[in-house]
């Protein structure tokens, strides 16, 4: 065994988006395309000698080259210890898990999350720091700017370690333990959430499907559904991750996770139904012919969160990123704790949760998590709705109807235009921002125009600004309109419009929302010239 150190070139593009760097595989495959990234992270970092690092993936085509690299590339830098999940899966909320329970540096997280994998598809690497969450942007520019320069890497030319069977081995001078990938996460979950009662919820004949979308969650979903719980044989339906995901799109919404609707309508469907993304960090929450909206999520599990044994000294804070509902406001308000409003992204929620000032957070993109980690969850939810149902007995619909008449409903929309010219999203951008003093006062439609910018967040914990993270339109009903280009794409350009609209008036509660929402949806469409700007009359994914 030797440590090699290798010529190379920087590749121009390396630079990490809203949660790490995603390519095309067939962009990753390119000799040295890796080694550089990984290499920029590791100089980064600095001196790893007594340092553990986290790895593992969701599985997708890649992983296990990707894993063999790294390890060796993980040698070569001096790290004392690799903790890798078995066969190189590790879903994010575990990495996560991990990286905290085990002290480690940091680890580093293959997955291009709700992407499509294969070879045609994409891949992705995230580094993770030592309190469990991605890393801020002080790091990602930073491996972005080595990687502009890099001109070598280090090896190690080890013989490939078996991954597949749980033990320690050793490169150069580095233990490699590979690790049950369920255990660790599993034992949190127990701490946190009531499995008897739910164990007994199940033993009462209470059925739910969950659909892992042939991705990572899988494995987490099948033992502690099925087999901490006692959740029927065949609870978890596309358990087993595939490299392709059986040509899933693994992104739980209505639209990718049809086979889990169309079984919530059956006649004799399950009581309660959820999936998961690619990497198990999101999660989507559907009861009998309906399905929960992630903004209405986050409030109903902040305004019951006594009922989980991690919960129930109370909240500190609730976290929101800015185009999500203000569904969490008003529980926030009514527990007297504050709401935070931040950009899209979990890791603007890492400083908030490091300090203390919020225990829950969630995302309208199916994100929703808590302090227990420094991720956004999926199965966490689902297992926290899980405890919510066990103790209430009601059905999902019912307790979602509940906090409708509690708090008001947040009818709330939206509408994605995939794959348009980048030139041309940047241009409404651009349009936008022109308008925007003009807004106020203006009459549109039904509604006046009470405030309109461009979001821009002071981090309270370390004054860091993030400027220009979504167009707002705020109406003085506090309806509003947002605008924001997606940073998760990696093909063209990704137009996102969210829409919402409160609704006090319990009688008016059952409205389809897309009708709820048609006046807004037509303002938003005149004001930005949408058809004009993207060419598309309408909507590629409404959610
Ligand atoms: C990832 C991030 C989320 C974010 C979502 C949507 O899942 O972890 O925090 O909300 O992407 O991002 P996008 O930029 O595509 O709207
Ligand atoms: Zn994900």
């Amino acid at each position: 065994m030797a440590i090699h150190t290798v010529a190379t070139s920087p590749y121009p593009g390396q630079r990490p988006g809203t949660s790490g760097l995603r390519k095309k595989v067939a962009v990753f495959s390119q000799p040295n395309y890796l080694e550089n990234f990984v290499q920029s992270v590791f100089d980064t970092l600095g001196d790893a000698s007594g340092k553990t690092l986290v790895l593992g993936g969701d599985g997708r085509f890649h992983n296990r080259a990707a894993v063999r690299v790294i390890l060796r590339m993980a040698a070569a830098h001096g790290f004392a210890r690799v903790l890798v999940g078995q066969g190189g899966i590790l879903s994010t909320p575990a990495v996560s898990c991990v990286i905290r329970k085990h002290g480690a540096l940091g680890g580093i997280v293959l997955s291009a999350s709700h992407n499509p994998g294969g070879p045609e598809g994409d891949f992705g690497i995230k580094y993770n720091i030592a309190n469990g969450g991605p890393a801020p942007e002080s790091y990602t520019e930073e491996f972005f700017h080595r990687s502009e320069s890099i001109a070598q890497y280090r090896i190690s030319d080890a013989p490939e370690i078996d991954i597949d069977r749980v033990g320690k081995t050793r490169i150069e001078e580095m233990d490699v333990e590979v690790i049950d990938p369920v255990g660790d996460y599993a034992e949190l979950m127990q701490q946190l959430f009531d499995f008897a009662i739910i164990r007994q919820l199940f033993g009462s004949g209470f059925r739910m499907c969950f659909d892992a979308m042939s991705a990572v969650s899988g494995p987490y979903a099948k033992a502690i559904l099925e087999g901490m719980l006692g959740a029927p044989a065949g609870t978890v339906i596309n358990a087993v991750p595939l490299e392709d995901f059986g040509g899933h799109h693994p992104d739980p919404n209505p639209v990718n996770a049809a086979q889990l609707i169309e079984l919530m309508a059956a006649p004799d469907a399950p009581h309660f139904g959820a999936a998961s993304d690619g990497d198990a960090d999101r999660n989507m929450i559907v009861g009998r012919k309906f399905e929960v909206t992630p903004s209405d999520s986050l409030a109903i599990l902040a305004a019951n969160a006594d009922v989980a044994p991690g919960y129930k000294d109370g909240l500190k804070g609730i976290a929101r990123s800015m185009p999500t509902s203000r569904a969490a406001d008003r529980v926030a308000e009514s527990l007297g704790i504050p709401c935070y409003e931040t950009p899209t992204g979990w890791k603007y929620f890492g400083n908030l949760l490091d300090a203390g000032k919020a225990t829950l957070c969630g995302e309208e993109s199916y994100g929703t998590g808590s302090s227990h980690i420094r991720e956004k969850d999926g199965l966490w939810a689902v297992l926290f709705w899980l405890n919510l149902l066990a103790v209430q007995r009601q059905p999902v619909e019912q307790i979602v109807a509940e906090h409708w008449v509690r708090f008001g409903r947040h009818y709330y929309s939206r509408h994605d235009y995939e794959n348009i010219v980048a030139d041309n999203a940047h241009m409404l951008m651009e349009d936008l921002r022109i308008k925007l003093p003009y807004l106020p006062g203006q009459q549109l439609g039904h509604y006046t125009v009470a405030s309109a910018d461009d979001f821009e967040y002071t981090d309270p914990v370390d004054g860091s600004l993030a400027r220009q993270q979504g167009i707002r339109i705020i109406m003085t009903d506090g309806s509003r309109i947002i605008y924001r280009l997606s940073g998760t794409g990696t093909e063209g350009a990704t137009l996102r419009v969210y829409l919402e609209r409160y609704e006090a008036d319990t009688t008016q509660h059952r409205i389809p929302t897309q009708q709820a929402l048609a006046g807004l949806i037509a303002i938003a469409d005149s004001v930005a010239s949408i058809v004009m700007h993207t060419g598309r009359s309408n909507p590629s994914v409404i959610t």
